[in-house]
């Protein structure tokens, strides 16, 4: 691996921080769902249903309380030997309704002493401006498909841009930004349930939304020319599923779409096949020749990435079976294991995935989230996980073989440096991290961290490099 890639773990604010309603925070969707025994699955498609009740456990409230427990989190981070910890901020914590004019000190305080704590140990941040934390007062005015988010997203973006200018260097707009195509609610805080069209609705949000992350890399460019901004993209190609022409033109559109919301932040322009099929469904969107002058005029630095999976389509897909995967589902691959969540695992597609953002895109890529989750026990030794080591093993040889192929890689983050809150389920069972944390669903336990198997075998190929798997 070249000199200079950048090894680190992932985990986003919400799923880790727990201190949800401390220091004058906000509310954000998290905040108010439970978890998939509870409704979380209906509620993140009709948050009605969730705003109506209350719950007995919230499990962003507490999650692993990173909020009160990141420098003994860090520390472990550190021993690992990582360069980079990817991360995010709770946009809530810093304008707790998103619609202030002036920020929430105590929510800024507390990134500062994070990312203090990080550099202390040579640990850069990574941070994503907004990883599914809208603040959840713009719920009412609806969502991102509002223009005034514009506004209010570019105003945090600057304050959090000069307040960290000098402690951090690569920043992501939008976590998987191709996520309000496929649940308008977690993507984009625009309840379908609620719109006459939905597809106005998530297409004009998603449009909204590129405007506010292209006038974020204009920001942020300003206020420190040496920031790094990047979009970043649920990736993982759709393969048809056999090849006949009807399933293979199923696939092409597929990809285009995912594809998309990414050219604009790249290219700086519509593909032509989104504009047509705008058109084909007479979608007239707001989008003024300013907003169109603002994209071309402000594209990103590098395309970050989660991988987990590649997905499979086909033109009929009644009779055949379905999946579980990151964004949306898929139909079953008959070739590819699947894990304890029915996620199917496939790492050549993670060479073909990159290699195709590549090769559309000629610029760097990080991979900012790729890992394994399984229901785990522990009774205080490591987890002996070597499912999750057989993942990421698999995976960085992939990557290595898309290196040699020529494809530019600044660094890999695996989610998740620790288990944290599952972002679909709300649960903790589903567990991705490289460290175990003692908590159950219903928000028992002594939170109590161990590292697992995995933890010391990632600490030795962070060691050499990559050149152990
Ligand atoms: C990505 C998200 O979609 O997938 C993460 O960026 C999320 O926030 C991860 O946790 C895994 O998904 P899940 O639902 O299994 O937690």
């Amino acid at each position: 691996m070249k000199e200079n890639f950048l090894w680190g773990v992932a985990m986003s604010a919400s799923q880790a921080e727990g201190g949800a309603l401390l220091d004058g925070k906000g509310l954000v969707m998290d905040d108010v769902v439970s978890t998939v025994h509870n409704e979380r699955f209906q509620a993140t498609a009709n948050l009605e249903i969730a705003l109506n009740k209350t719950y007995d456990y919230y499990p962003s409230h507490q999650a692993i309380d990173f909020y009160h427990r990141y420098p003994e989190d860090i520390k472990r981070f550190a021993e690992l030997g990582i360069k980079v910890l990817r991360t995010s901020i709770n946009w809530a914590r810093i304008y707790p309704k998103g619609i202030e004019e002036e920020p929430n000190e105590a929510g800024l305080t507390f990134y500062d002493k994070v990312f203090d704590e990080c550099l202390k140990y040579g640990i850069e941040p990574v941070v994503t401006l907004n990883h599914f934390n809208t603040p959840l007062e713009f719920y009412y005015s609806g969502g991102w498909k509002n223009r005034e988010l514009i506004h209010h997203f570019v105003k945090y973006a600057k304050t959090v841009f000069t307040r960290y200018k000098d402690k951090v260097k690569y920043w992501m707009t939008i976590n998987e930004i191709n996520m309000i195509l496929s649940l308008p609610l977690v993507g984009g805080l625009i309840n379908p349930t609620l719109e006459e069209n939905v597809d106005f609705a998530k297409y004009q949000g998603a449009h909204y939304q590129l405007v506010a992350s292209a006038l974020a890399v204009k920001v942020g460019k300003e206020i420190n020319p040496n920031f790094q901004i990047g979009c970043m993209m649920g990736a993982g190609v759709t393969y048809p599923y056999s090849c006949r022409p009807e399933d293979v033109w199923e696939a092409f559109q597929a990809n285009e779409e995912e594809y998309a919301l990414i050219d604009v932040q790249v290219k700086g322009q519509y593909p032509h096949l989104f504009l047509s099929k705008l058109k084909h469904k007479g979608l007239e969107l707001d989008m003024t020749a300013d907003d169109l002058a603002i994209l071309e005029e402000n594209t990103v630095d590098f395309v970050g990435l989660s991988y987990y999976n590649t997905r499979l389509t086909a033109a009929d897909k009644s009779s055949l079976q379905t999946s579980g995967a990151n964004l949306m589902g898929t139909l079953k691959n008959p070739y590819l294991k699947s894990n304890d969540f029915g996620w199917q695992s496939d790492p050549l597609g993670f060479r073909i995935t990159l290699n195709e953002l590549y090769s559309r895109y000629h610029l760097p890529l990080f991979i900012v989230e790729n890992g394994y989750s399984a229901i785990e026990t522990c009774d205080g030794d490591p987890i002996q996980d070597d499912y999750r080591i057989d993942y990421i093993r698999d995976h960085l040889k992939q990557l290595k073989a898309a290196m040699e192929d020529g494809v530019d890689i600044i660094g890999y983050t695996p989610w998740a440096g620790i288990d944290i809150i599952s972002a679909s389920t709300g649960v903790i069972e589903k567990r991705y991290g490289l460290i175990y944390v003692d908590l159950d669903d219903e928000g028992n336990g002594s939170l109590e961290r161990t590292p697992k198997k995995s933890y010391y075998w990632y600490q030795n190929v962070v060691k050499t490099n990559g050149e152990e798997l």
